[in-house]
């Protein structure tokens, strides 16, 4: 560890809640609101993702606790002190933008550098940091060089270094690996983590990418215009969808309408099944969600306790190597099924089969 993760090491390891956003809301034009009325309690340390559609206010979000746009409505909270009316250079939050935004005509260093320089710390002390914080990114050997000088991983890994120079107490990156292509971008996907680690630093990281979100965080708050439908650790929110936003949005999904009341619900082009499972839903419908690979092929005939059995033709095949993806339809209803590759060698389009899936596997949202 070098001495720049020792000086943060002692900010880890605190729980309760650190940063929160309390009934935030945020319109641009007076009319339309960017952001609805978001409440977050993130955990000192923690890691969290935003994850969402483009335009549905993660960056509007970020911004606001940045101290960039100010709240039309609510509160954020960061270690007990409301921070709204304090500007944000005094707010002690490092940024990274999409676009990395450095400045062109200084070196890798004099960029690392400067928000040391705005904060007016002694010329010795801002050589020293801005050393470390370039070695933190393993990029010691590049101080000198210009932002054209670097390839773009180079550069945001230079984004980072300045928004970590100062020790700030929260780090947000707004997709900060969006314009990187995919081997660059999952190698910085570790370095990043390997830094929360080592720094223990709270992060809220927004992308629209969902397994970038499922494999770095410790909680991802999914949102959908201009409101976070979840805020849960990444196997809820894949296994346990608190909406059916949520539930197409991260995965692969098939979804059925149902109405009932008892946990025997009607379940559209399957009858009635038992659900035991599903919670209580005030206006008795459910959106019900089954995962493509929850379900697989039967080769037996008749009923199966405790799973549905529905005929299936095949319309198309989507070859993942490991699997397949297997699209149809059982009478009306559209279905995608997920089955391993060697299962699947002798389907083809029109193929005729019978699928098959546990009733437990039957995840039920009020709707
Ligand atoms: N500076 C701005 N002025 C007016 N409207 C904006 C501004 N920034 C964002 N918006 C609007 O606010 C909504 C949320 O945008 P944004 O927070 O950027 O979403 P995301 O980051 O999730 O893509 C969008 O409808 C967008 O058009
Ligand atoms: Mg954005």
């Amino acid at each position: 560890m070098n001495a720049f993760a020792g000086r943060m090491e002692g900010r880890q390891g605190v729980t309760g809640s650190y940063l929160e956003i309390r009934d935030l809301v945020k319109s641009y034009d007076g009319y339309q609101q960017a952001v609805r009325g978001i409440s977050l309690a993130i955990a000192k340390g923690e890691f969290v993702s935003f994850l969402g559609p483009s335009g549905s206010g993660k960056t509007t979000t970020l911004m606001m606790v940045a101290g960039f746009e100010q709240p039309t409505a609510g509160r954020i909270v960061l270690g007990g002190r409301e921070i709204a009316p304090v500007p944000p250079h005094k707010r002690n939050i490092g940024m990274v933008f999409q676009n990395y935004a450095l400045f062109p005509h200084m070196t890798a260093a004099e960029n690392v550098g400067f928000p040391l320089r705005m904060r007016k710390r002694p010329a010795a002390e801002i050589t020293r940091r801005s050393r470390e914080a370039l070695a933190m990114v393993g990029l010691a050997d590049f101080a000198g060089r210009q932002p054209r000088e670097l390839s773009g991983g180079q550069q945001q890994r230079v984004a980072l270094a300045r928004a970590l120079v100062f020790e700030p107490d929260v780090l947000l990156l707004d997709e900060p690996l969006g314009a990187l292509d995919k081997n660059l971008r999952e190698h910085m996907q570790v370095e990043i983590k390997r830094i929360h680690r080592e720094l223990g630093i709270t992060t809220i990281y927004v992308t629209h990418d969902q397994t970038e979100a499922m494999t770095m965080s410790d909680r991802i708050a999914v949102f959908s215009q201009g409101v976070v439908e979840q805020f849960a650790a990444p196997l809820d929110v894949y296994l346990r969808p608190a909406t059916r936003f949520v539930g197409g949005f991260v995965g692969d999904s098939n979804f059925f309408e149902a109405s009932g009341r008892t946990g025997m619900l009607e379940v559209a082009g399957l009858g009635t099944l038992s659900l035991p499972q599903a919670p209580v839903s005030a206006s008795g419908r459910y959106d019900v969600l089954v995962r493509p690979e929850a379900i697989g092929l039967w080769r037996g005939s008749g009923d199966r306790a405790g799973h549905c059995v529905v005929p299936f033709t095949v319309t198309a095949l989507v070859n993942y190597g490991d699997s397949v993806l297997l699209i149809g339809s059982s009478g009306d209803l559209s279905l995608r099924a997920r089955i391993p590759f060697m299962l699947a060698t002798d389907i083809r389009e029109g193929t005729a089969l019978s699928l098959s899936w546990r009733h437990a596997d039957m995840h039920c949202i009020p709707a």
